[in-house]
């Protein structure tokens, strides 16, 4: 275990299982773009390492931007989402693709889309690796899901339990 502080997991998606998805995922995503450009929007910081993969599994031509979202309460989630950093491009006619580690009630992402549409870009789709359907409030449409999970909290490969075990390269269920 490479984490600072002690974790009982156990593994959910190893290094291949995610290295073989990541490449299905940009297939699909270079198949459905071809012709067109791409501004990819991590959403910090879970995103990185998953955006870090995709975005070479992707054939378009593309830019990376960033934007940094915390909600008030740090650890659940509350709806009371607010921006950290906010993207140095203007996206407007543009075909932006938010990149997202998990959606979990789906209230950053209704925030992330609201906040992103009225800025006028020309298409705005979303990629998550992870989704956990039984955990959605908010219903909004993900174009590109890697694995679809249960309500059950994971680290790894970007996502954080309190902001360790981000690096670990596999996806891990946290076990009580
Ligand atoms: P939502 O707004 O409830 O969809 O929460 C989205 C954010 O909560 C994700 O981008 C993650 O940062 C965090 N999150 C939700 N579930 C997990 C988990 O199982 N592990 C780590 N982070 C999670």
């Amino acid at each position: 275990m490479t984490g600072r502080k002690e974790l009982n997991y156990k593994p959910l998606f190893n290094e291949q299982d995610l290295k073989k998805r990541v490449s299905e995922l940009g297939k699909e995503i270079s198949d459905q773009y071809q012709g067109e450009e791409l501004i990819c929007v991590g959403v910090l910081k879970g995103s990185v390492v998953f955006m870090a993969d995709l975005v070479r599994a992707i054939t378009v031509p593309l830019q990376m931007e960033f934007i940094g979202v915390k909600s008030y309460d740090g650890t659940s989630s509350t709806g009371h989402v607010q921006i950290t950093t906010d993207l140095t491009a203007d996206i407007k006619g543009k075909n932006v693709l938010i990149i997202e580690d998990i959606v979990d009630t789906g209230m950053t992402l209704d925030y992330l889309i609201n906040l992103l549409k009225v800025r006028g870009p020309k298409s705005l789709r979303i990629c998550a690796l992870l989704s956990k359907p039984d955990a959605h409030i908010m219903k909004n449409d993900v174009d590109y899901v890697g694995y679809e999970i249960s309500k059950e909290f994971v680290v790894g490969y970007g996502l954080d339990l309190d902001g360790d075990f981000r690096q670990l390269p596999y996806v891990a269920q946290v076990m009580e």
